[in-house]
């Protein structure tokens, strides 16, 4: 859930640590720190609040270093401090982690630190256990080989030795960590979002491996001694992706890129007009044979998961199950050998999703991911992988990356319907043409309605409360409506099936209480318009999104927005991008922080 960033080489290090850590920031941004070698000496500059706190904080530098390391957190192991801020210095040893050290405290007893301690962090005491191993051993890499033998959790280190300047050494085991080597010197970062001023060529650190990162390049070597051949790994992702691009806000830049998103993840898996999943190795005979399809994910992409569940079931006629990622283990889950099991990540990295994904392939299913970072955990554990090309997603609100999640997982149901004989050439091929045309229809919400949603956030930020209602399809996109108003706008908002009202929430209906009522599936339209009719009567404020020429009586609603008049298995696409907007202007128009809402991380690789 931190950011971290090292460099050594020719460059200004204290520049390059800083300007990674502005881009790492979406995975942690309650305080941040550097460390700079300087001559002989390594100094550490920590400030609590964003990088920009550290960033004022380090402008009074003078000297230029040319190797350090750099840490953005979200506090785990103790609260907001100066002292809690990584880099983490203990005597010659200076420090950063990603992570949670589990048996901290056996360690603390063992190495009898607890006078000693000057945080309350795991950090601490792992940075002290290498310290004591490097006076005893007077080596760093057999100091941090020792120390990581006695670690149990997650942990991706940088770790600094103040008597070998210039030099990074790179441990992880489950939290991620890249590196690499270039002609400027040599890099390590928690993705490679900070890296694509220098490079876009990059390698995975692999678990339990050592990196020795100098000027002259990112060496590897396993416990024995051994070198490591890193496997290399190329993004096409440009520095612009990673930047504002003239936006306010890194939420309505992403918002704005979905329809471009949605070509770039579609287009390479459409062949003559139809779904071809050859680049990806998929095997359409276990497409066809398997006998139930599992998902699993966290939050917006469990949502996506949703709806790719109320368009693949009925279509397949299969049963398909859609899983809470943190609680799969404890749900006894019904997977076998005839399993498919989708999983879903944005990041690649969310802990509780990569838990599921093992414990599914333990018990013998096959696991296709949907990820969009490349190289990340989730996608080399898999085994098929089907990269969406959102481009880096930095606000903590995910939005792109949600729209081509839908989008991947509705053409592989096209293809597993196909192959199944549930659906002819000329339907897949007419399904794949809708598809494709979902990027026009988002677009049309972002010319058409922004201003008019605008309007509606205004109003409904008076609020403490919102619900958000449908029936079918609605009901899924509703689930993330909700999510993403009550993450960055703090308004409390729940999302219920629309039929579920008359039997416990409508007693929570008071005057004026904003009411989301989603209606774009036809077979449910009048059912809807019913419970939209019986929230009004009780007071509540009805925002009604239909299709363009759909008829609601006046009693129906207060405001009305209207997306495309689309086939329904589609209206997904510009129904999440008016609630996307929804909930920016809510954010904005209360003076939040839209991108890096408070109390979360992008990416959440602790459980
Ligand atoms: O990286 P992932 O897709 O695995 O992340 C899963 C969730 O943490 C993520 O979707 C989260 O719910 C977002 N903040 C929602 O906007």
């Amino acid at each position: 859930m931190c950011g971290i960033v090292g460099y050594t080489g020719p460059l200004n290090a204290g520049e390059v640590l800083l300007n990674g850590l502005s881009l790492l920031e979406y995975r942690g941004y309650d305080s941040a720190g550097i460390a700079l070698f300087d001559d002989q000496d390594i100094s550490v500059y920590k400030q609590i609040g964003k990088v920009k706190e550290l960033k004022d904080r380090c402008a009074d530098i003078t000297d230029v270093s040319h190797c350090g390391i750099g840490h953005t957190r979200w506090a785990t192991h103790g609260g907001v401090t100066n002292v809690n801020a990584h880099p983490h210095k203990v005597g010659k040893v200076t420090l950063i982690h990603n992570g949670i050290i589990e048996n901290y405290h056996d360690l603390m007893e063992r190495y009898k630190l607890a006078s000693a301690l000057v945080s309350d962090t795991d950090t601490e005491v792992a940075a002290r256990v290498i310290e004591h191993y490097y006076q005893e051993l007077q080596d760093p890499k057999a100091a941090i080989w020792k120390t990581v033998s006695e670690l149990r959790g997650t942990f991706a280190f940088c770790v600094l030795f103040e008597d070998v300047p210039g030099v990074i050494y790179c441990i992880r085991r489950t939290s991620p960590l890249i590196a690499a080597a270039t002609p400027n010197g040599a890099f390590a970062a928690s993705d490679v979002t900070a890296l694509l001023e220098y490079t876009r060529e990059f390698f995975v650190l692999p678990e339990d491996t050592l990196a020795v990162l100098c000027p002259e390049g990112a060496f590897l070597e396993d416990a024995a001694g051994n070198a490591v051949a890193p496997e290399m790994l190329t993004v096409d992702w440009d520095v612009e992706s990673a930047k504002k691009g003239g936006y306010p806000w890194f939420m309505l830049k992403e918002i704005n890129e979905q329809p471009r998103a949605l070509q770039d993840t579609l287009l390479p898996r459409i062949e003559n007009g139809l779904p071809d999943f050859t680049e990806e190795q998929i095997p359409d005979d276990f497409l066809k044979r398997c006998k139930q399809v599992c998902i699993v994910a966290c939050g917006t992409a469990m949502y996506a998961g949703m709806v790719a569940k109320a368009l693949i079931e009925p279509l397949l006629r299969i049963p398909v199950s859609v899983h809470v990622a943190s609680e799969f283990h404890f749900s006894n889950p019904l997977v076998d050998d005839d399993t498919l099991m989708l999983v879903i990540s944005q990041s690649g990295e969310t802990i509780d999703t990569l838990d599921a994904l093992r414990l599914g392939k333990e018990m013998g299913a096959t696991i296709v991911s949907v990820v969009n970072v490349k190289g990340s955990t989730i996608a080399r554990e898999s085994d098929y992988v089907l990269y969406t090309h959102a481009g880096p997603e930095q606000a903590v609100a995910s939005t792109k990356a949600y729209t081509v999640q839908i989008a991947t997982l509705y053409l592989l149901g096209c293809r597993m319907a196909m192959v199944r004989g549930k659906m002819s050439e000329e339907d897949a091929r007419e399904f794949v043409q809708n598809l494709l045309q979902a990027s026009e229809y988002e677009q049309q919400v972002i010319e058409e309605n922004n201003d008019a949603i605008q309007e509606i956030a205004r109003h409904i930020i008076q609020f403490d409360d919102a619900y958000f209602i449908g029936r079918g399809l609605d009901y899924s996109f509703s689930l993330e409506g909700a999510l993403k108003l009550k993450e960055i706008s703090y308004i409390h908002a729940e999302a219920y099936a629309a039929g579920e009202l008359k039997h416990g929430t409508i007693a929570l209906i008071e005057e004026g209480t904003p009411v989301i009522a989603i209606a774009t599936q036809e077979p449910v339209y009048r059912e809807l318009l019913s419970n939209a009719i019986e929230v009004k009567s009780r007071g509540a404020y009805v925002i009604l999104i239909t299709k363009k020429g759909a008829h609601a009586p006046k009693k129906a609603y207060d405001v009305q927005l209207t997306i495309p008049d689309v086939d329904d298995r589609f209206t997904g696409f510009p129904t999440a991008v008016c609630l996307q907007l929804l909930a920016y202007h809510a954010s904005n128009e209360k003076g939040l922080d839209v991108d890096k809402p408070r109390n979360l991380a992008k990416s959440v690789t602790v459980r």
